[in-house]
C-alpha cells in the first residue's frame, strides 16, 4: 500500500508536487498521467526515497518515507524503473543484474534464475553477454524494468517505461504489468500513454502540480459528459417520441432520423427504449453507446487548469 497525506516538494519558489494525498491499495495497477513537469517523476523519486519530500507524510506498507531507521528496509520492498535508466553501459546485460543482485543480497542461485527468468521474459536473453552501453534505447529500458524487479519487489514504481519503446516491446511489457497484477504486486505507473493506463491501470490519477481527478478509466471518462446511446431509426416519428418521453429518458435529441439520449447504465436502459420504440411502431437500424474517452477527461482536466 502506498498512502500519501499531503506531500508537498518545492524546489527553490517552484512548487513541483503540491498537497498530494493519495492511497494507491495492494494490487493496484495505479496510472499517475499529467502533463510534462506536472511532478509526476517528482513523486515517485519522493517515494522511492531518492529525494526528500518538503512537507506532508507518505508511507509506503508500515514504512515511513523519509525516516531514517526505515529506508532499508523500504528499499527492499520497492523497485524502481526510473526515467533515465542509468545502467553500468561498461558491464553486460546480465552483469548489470548480477550487481543489483548482490546489493539486494541475494544468494548466487537466486541471482542466477532470477537474471534468467527477467531477460527471458523480456526478450534480452540473448543479449545477456552484450555490453549494455551498446543496447539501444528500448533495449536498455527492458533491462532497467528487469533490473528493478530482480529482487522480488512487492511494489514497482515505473516512469514511463513503454516510453521507448516499439509497438511489439510496449506491449510485451504492458504484458509484463499486467503479470505482475497477477502475482498481486502493486505498481505505480507514470505515464504519457493515456490508451495504455486505459488498458492496464485500475485507477488512474491526473496531476498537474495538484491532484486534478482521481478514479477509475470509466470513472474519469463518465467525468466529461457521461455516455450516449444513439439509435438510428428507418423513420423518427411522433408516437416513436412520445413512447420515449414516456420511459422519461434525459436530454432526448432528434437529429434527422437519429435519436440520442443521456445513459448511466445503458445495459438497463437500452432494451426498454428499443422496447418502447417497436412497441411504437418504429424500425431499428442501428443501437450504439458513445463515451468520451479518457483524453477528453484528460484534456479538458488539463486545459481549464491553465
Ligand atoms: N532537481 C530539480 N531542481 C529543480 N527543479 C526541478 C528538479 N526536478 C524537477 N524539477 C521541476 O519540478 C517540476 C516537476 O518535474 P517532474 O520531473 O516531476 O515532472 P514530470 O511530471 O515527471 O514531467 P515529464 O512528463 O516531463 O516527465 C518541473 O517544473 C521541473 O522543472
Ligand atoms: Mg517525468
Amino acid at each position: 500500500m502506498i498512502e500519501t497525506q499531503n506531500l508537498t516538494r518545492k524546489f527553490g519558489t517552484l512548487t513541483a508536487v503540491d498537497d498530494l494525498t493519495l492511497r494507491v491499495e495492494d494490487g493496484e495497477v495505479f496510472g499517475f498521467l499529467g502533463p510534462n513537469g506536472a511532478g509526476k517523476t517528482t513523486t515517485v523519486r519522493m517515494l522511492c526515497s531518492l529525494i526528500s519530500k518538503t512537507s506532508g507524510d507518505a508511507r509506503i506498507d508500515d514504512y515511513d518515507i523519509g525516516k531514517k531507521e526505515d529506508s532499508l528496509k523500504l528499499r527492499k520492498i520497492i523497485g524502481l524503473v526510473p526515467d533515465n535508466v542509468g545502467l553500468y553501459e561498461s558491464l553486460t546485460a546480465s552483469e548489470n543484474l548480477d550487481y543489483y543482485g548482490t546489493l539486494f543480497d541475494l544468494t548466487d542461485s537466486q541471482r542466477k534464475e532470477s537474471n534468467e527468468h527477467f531477460l527471458k521474459l523480456l526478450g534480452l536473453w540473448e543479449k545477456r553477454d552484450v555490453m549494455a552501453g551498446s543496447f539501444s534505447k528500448g533495449m536498455k529500458q527492458k533491462l532497467a524494468i528487469a533490473r528493478a524487479l530482480i529482487h522480488n519487489p512487492e511494489i514497482i514504481f515505473m516512469d514511463e517505461p513503454t516510453a521507448n519503446l516499439d509497438p511489439e516491446s510496449a506491449k510485451t511489457v504492458r504484458e509484463f504489468i499486467l503479470g505482475l497484477k497477477k502475482e498481486k504486486k502493486t505498481i505505480f505507473l507514470n505515464t504519457h500513454n493515456l490508451d495504455e493506463a486505459q488498458r492496464i491501470c485500475d485507477r488512474i490519477g491526473i496531476m498537474n502540480t495538484k491532484l486534478m481527478a482521481l478514479g477509475t478509466p470509466d470513472e474519469l471518462e463518465g467525468s466529461v459528459h457521461g455516455r450516449k446511446t444513439v439509435i438510428q431509426l428507418r423513420q423518427v416519428n411522433d408516437p416513436v417520441l412520445d413512447a420515449l418521453r414516456g420511459l422519461n429518458v434525459r436530454n432526448l435529441t432528434k437529429e434527422d432520423n437519429k435519436l440520442t439520449v443521456d445513459v448511466v447504465k445503458p445495459e438497463d436502459e437500452n432494451p426498454a427504449m428499443v422496447d418502447a420504440i417497436v412497441g411504437a411502431g418504429g424500425k431499428i437500424e442501428s443501437v450504439f453507446v458513445i463515451s468520451s474517452s479518457l483524453e477528453d477527461a484528460y484534456l479538458k482536466l488539463v486545459r481549464e487548469d491553465r
